[in-house]
C-alpha cells in the first residue's frame, strides 16, 4: 500500500489534484468509515502550516479540519499571534491538514501502519503547499514528520522535517485537558512569532 499511495501522491502537481487522489485511494479501511475526506483548510500560500492528527467527529461531518472544540482553541492560540486560516494575506494566514484524511472509528489513535501508509500524501501536501515553517501539532505529526514520539520532551524544539523548520507542539485537545500546559503552548507560540518575524 505505502508504494501504491507514493505513486498516486506522486502523480499529483497541483493541490486539486493531490485533493482528488486522496479522494480515490481505496487501500486504506479508515475511508470506509469515514463520511468525508477531511484535506485541509486555510490558504495555501501561508507561510505557517499545522498538521494536526486526524478528523474527530465534527471534522468529518463538515470534511474541514478542526472545526470542533480543539479546533476553537487552536484559532484563539493562532489569532494571538496574528495568524488566522480566514486571512486572505498570505502573512497572516494559516494553512491546516492532519497525518489522516479519514476519521478513525471511535476517534481512536492512528495506528502507526495507517500513518506510514498515508505518509507520501502527506509529504506531497507540504511540497505542494510550500510552507516555511510547520507546527506539528501533538504525537501522530511527530511519528509521521519526524518518526519520533514523546510530545511533552519534542515540544518546544525546532526540528526539521519534510526539508523545514518544524515546531513541535501539544495537540489543543490535550490542552483543554491539562490547561496548566497552555502557558508552554505560548512560549511555542512566540517562537513561532519570532521566526515569521526574523525571516
Ligand atoms: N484534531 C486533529 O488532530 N485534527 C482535527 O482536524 C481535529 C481534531
Amino acid at each position: 500500500p505505502v508504494v501504491v499511495a507514493g505513486d498516486a501522491a506522486g502523480k499529483a502537481d497541483t493541490l486539486e489534484a493531490l485533493r482528488a487522489a486522496i479522494d480515490s485511494y481505496e487501500m486504506c479501511d479508515l475511508k470506509l468509515g469515514a463520511r468525508n475526506t477531511v484535506f485541509a483548510d486555510g490558504k495555501p500560500a501561508a507561510r505557517v502550516m499545522i498538521i494536526g492528527e486526524a478528523p474527530g467527529r465534527e471534522e468529518d461531518q463538515k470534511g474541514l479540519p478542526f472545526v470542533g472544540r480543539a479546533g476553537q482553541l487552536l484559532d484563539k492560540m493562532f489569532g494571538a499571534i496574528g495568524l488566522s486560516r480566514q486571512s486572505p494575506d498570505a502573512e497572516a494566514a494559516l494553512y491546516i491538514t492532519n497525518v489522516l484524511p479519514w476519521r478513525p472509528p471511535g476517534n481512536r489513535d492512528p495506528s502507526p501502519a495507517e500513518i506510514a501508509q498515508m505518509l507520501p500524501f502527506l509529504a506531497r501536501h507540504v511540497d505542494l503547499a510550500d510552507p516555511d515553517l510547520i507546527v506539528l501539532m501533538g504525537n501522530a505529526a511527530c511519528a509521521a514528520a519526524l518518526g519520533k514520539r514523546g510530545i511533552l520532551r519534542l515540544r518546544g524544539t525546532w526540528a526539521e522535517a519534510f526539508g523545514r523548520p518544524t515546531l513541535p507542539m501539544t495537540h489543543p485537545a490535550y490542552l483543554l485537558r491539562n490547561p496548566a500546559a497552555k502557558r508552554e503552548a505560548w512560549a511555542d507560540l512566540l517562537q513561532i512569532r519570532a521566526r515569521l518575524d526574523q525571516a
